[in-house]
């Protein structure tokens, strides 16, 4: 009898293999993990290379206008491929998959397949069907959808360093962001599937894991006479071992707990580094935002962080641009930066996004030339700030977790500090996973360099 599963199943005789390419934030790398796995147990193999692929999946982000117009050039490319292969099968899956829809097929030949992050698991079907020559789309959302029990396939390569999903979707509604849109409502992942996961990476000798979320700080389970939060959470995920460092992203302000803060600065192998997007630094923008928390407000909790664990490093994302931001907004932002000190920063200009609420009932009032300079006067500060704060590093000792052999210099490694900064340091007998204690003796604003004493 033909059955719809064997109707799917790939009429080839071999091996056929698969290539993915992810583009945007760490859940889609933790994502395209998951994809591996699940098409590695119907019989793919995975390939590097995308010339040797019969499967081709861009995993993509919807973040801001450029990130998609480097996905759809990127489309182009691989249609070029496609016209040497007709049998070549190119996917889409991600957050422009959910945001585009059936307009990917529509207007991008190439495209065989559109998946949403919510329908990875029905990525066999859709691959099989394409290969009978059924174009195919799945852009549920789930309420959920975790991919819990599934075992991501590492494609990370250092063996040190793990992401762990512990939450999808996001609840925020942030006026500029997409995200509430791509990648639907929130939902925790059951904290037991969490443990196992991170148990096994330890091991598997991996000494780090970042637990990954929108906004990991609303996690939260409470089935099977269960309740436990974040700082639950990561406790338990400290427990696993005292050589196993934790760190996680990304917290929203207005979730940033004193319990967290506690359990932090009580714990020491959860890194002393909090990643706290301010987005703004003017109370009238974050409103606009609405991000639900003021200036002030924010930097209460950056009070309440240095209070507990002074040694703790801040990073944050910022917007230039936002609509109706003025010049004083502006300064606003700049002086929230040289009060908090940050240590890093991602910077980014606004970038108007279709159907969210600033797309429906703001204007995109800021014009392009004044948020290039805007984004350059931040960026510019943040290199100061950045260069202040190594500096301050210098003659101090930290403990680094080697990850790799240094890019420009073959005899020295590089790792990281708990506070997330990256120090360079001669190799010895050194190796990836080692703790090792460095005594920094110069930097740039990017890098630490020390040495072992
Ligand atoms: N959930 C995380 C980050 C999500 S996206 C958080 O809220 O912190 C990462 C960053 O992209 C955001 O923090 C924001 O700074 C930036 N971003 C999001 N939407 C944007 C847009 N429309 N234009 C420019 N930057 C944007
Ligand atoms: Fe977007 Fe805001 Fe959610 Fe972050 S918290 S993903 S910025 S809506
Ligand atoms: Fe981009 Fe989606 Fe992440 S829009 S930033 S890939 S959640």
């Amino acid at each position: 009898m033909n059955t719809k599963h064997d109707f799917i199943r790939p009429v080839v005789d071999r091996d056929l293999k698969l290539y993915i390419e992810t583009y945007g934030c760490q859940m889609n790398v933790g994502d395209s993990e998951v994809v591996l796995a699940i098409m590695q147990t119907h019989g793919y193999t995975h390939t590097t290379q995308p010339g040797e692929a019969d499967i081709i999946l861009i995993n993509t982000c919807s973040i801001r206008d450029n990130a998609e117009q480097r996905v759809l050039g990127r489309l182009k490319e691989l249609g070029a491929l496609k016209k040497k292969k007709p049998a070549l099968i190119i996917g889409v899956i991600g957050c422009m998959a959910e945001r585009l829809k059936e307009k990917l097929i529509e207007q991008e030949r190439m495209v065989d397949i559109v998946a949403g992050p919510d329908s990875y698991r029905s990525l066999p079907e859709l691959v099989g069907a394409a290969q009978q020559g059924h174009k195919g789309i799945n852009v549920l959302l789930s309420h959920e959808e975790t991919y819990a029990e599934i075992t991501p396939v590492r494609l990370d390569k250092n063996g040190v360093s793990a992401f762990v999903s512990i939450m999808r979707g996001c609840n925020n509604m942030c006026a500029y962001c997409v995200v509430p849109y791509t990648r639907g409502v929130e939902r925790s992942r059951d904290p037991e599937t969490i443990l196992e996961e991170v148990q096994d990476l330890f091991g598997k000798g991996y000494r780090e894991v970042t637990l990954l979320g929108q906004n990991v700080n609303s996690y939260r389970w409470t089935k099977n006479d269960t309740d436990m939060d974040f700082p639950d959470l990561i406790k338990a995920v400290a427990e696993i071992s005292p050589l196993l460092r934790v760190r996680f992203a990304t917290s929203h302000p207005k979730d940033l707990s004193d319990k967290l803060i506690e359990t932090m600065a009580e714990t020491p192998n959860i890194c002393k580094a909090i990643h706290l997007p301010a987005q703004s630094g003017s109370s009238r923008m974050l409103q606009l935002m609405n991000r639900k928390y003021t200036r002030e407000w924010y930097l209460e909790r950056i009070a309440a962080i240095k209070k507990a664990m002074p040694e703790c490093s801040i990073s944050t994302d910022l917007i230039a641009g936002f609509c109706s931001e003025t010049i004083e907004d502006h300064a606003q932002t700049l002086s929230l930066m040289r009060e908090v000190g940050y240590e890093f920063a991602y910077m980014f200009k606004y970038s108007m996004r279709p159907g969210t609420k600033a797309a429906r009932t703001m204007t995109d009032d800021v014009s392009e030339e004044e948020k290039t300079r805007r984004l350059t006067e931040i960026i510019n500060l943040q290199n100061e700030l950045s260069l202040e704060s190594n500096k301050r590093d210098i003659g101090k000792k930290f403990e680094v977790l080697v990850e790799g052999v240094s890019k420009r210099d073959e005899n020295r490694l590089f790792g990281r500090n708990s506070q997330n900064k990256v120090i360079v340091f001669p190799k010895k007998d050194h190796k990836p996973g080692d703790y090792v204690m460095i005594t920094v003796k110069e930097c740039s604003s990017a890098t630490l360099i020390g040495e072992e004493e």
